[in-house]
């Protein structure tokens, strides 16, 4: 149900106090199986800046950090081929100890491909951290390293993640009612 603005319905899901509490035992949990320095943190744009920024500041040790894009690829997974990944060209991966920091795992097609990609380049290791699981809604496994909070349905902005572009500067995660006409079958759009 939309308002009159174009604004959809927003439920409050996890607030700043309850994302900040376990980015803050995420931060721990990687810092304890990364106790040294080197690490390459690779945020995963747009929609992980939030999560990874505050994960940062949560760690002790120095990092490297650096970013990859996954193209969006409509609203449906199976619909319009496979998103293209971008990774950024300096990026130190060959040999290194590399965490993957991401906001949703959805289908897992993105963090699939991802992966290949960064495989590839044939790192020391490679884990993934996500802030959301959708868990129940994979169609492609991946396994999880870090996560945040498993979610069993619906689409959530705020906290960096966004619906049409919007919503990506709320302090907290927010479910939203998108099932309706304008955002395809199932109102679970691919956009960031
Ligand atoms: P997957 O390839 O199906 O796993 O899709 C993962 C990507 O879809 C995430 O990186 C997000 O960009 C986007 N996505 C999936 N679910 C949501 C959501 O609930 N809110 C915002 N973006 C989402
Ligand atoms: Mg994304």
């Amino acid at each position: 149900m939309n308002s009159s603005d174009g604004s959809q319905q927003l439920t409050l899901l996890y607030s700043r106090t309850q994302i900040q509490q376990r980015v803050t035992e995420l931060a721990k949990a990687i810092a304890d199986d990364y106790p040294g320095p080197g690490l390459v943190v690779v945020g995963v744009l747009n929609g992980a800046v939030v999560f990874l920024a505050d994960l940062l500041r949560a760690f002790r040790q120095d990092v490297r950090l650096g970013f990859v894009s996954v193209s969006s690829y409509g609203t449906s997974a199976e619909s319009s081929g496979a998103p293209a990944i971008q990774i950024q060209s300096d990026l130190p991966l060959v040999g290194e100890d590399v965490l993957i920091v991401e906001d949703i795992l959805d289908t897992g097609l993105s963090m699939t491909l991802l992966c290949q990609a960064i495989q590839a380049r044939s790192p020391a290791s490679l884990r993934i951290c996500v802030l959301i699981d959708k868990r129940q809604r994979r169609l492609h496994a991946v396994k999880t390293d870090y996560v945040g909070f498993e979610l069993s349905s619906g689409f959530v902005v705020g906290y960096g993640m966004d619906y049409a572009e919007r919503y990506r500067s709320l302090p907290d995660i927010f479910s939203i009612d998108v099932t309706d006409p304008e955002c395809g079958n199932d109102g679970d759009p691919k956009l960031g």
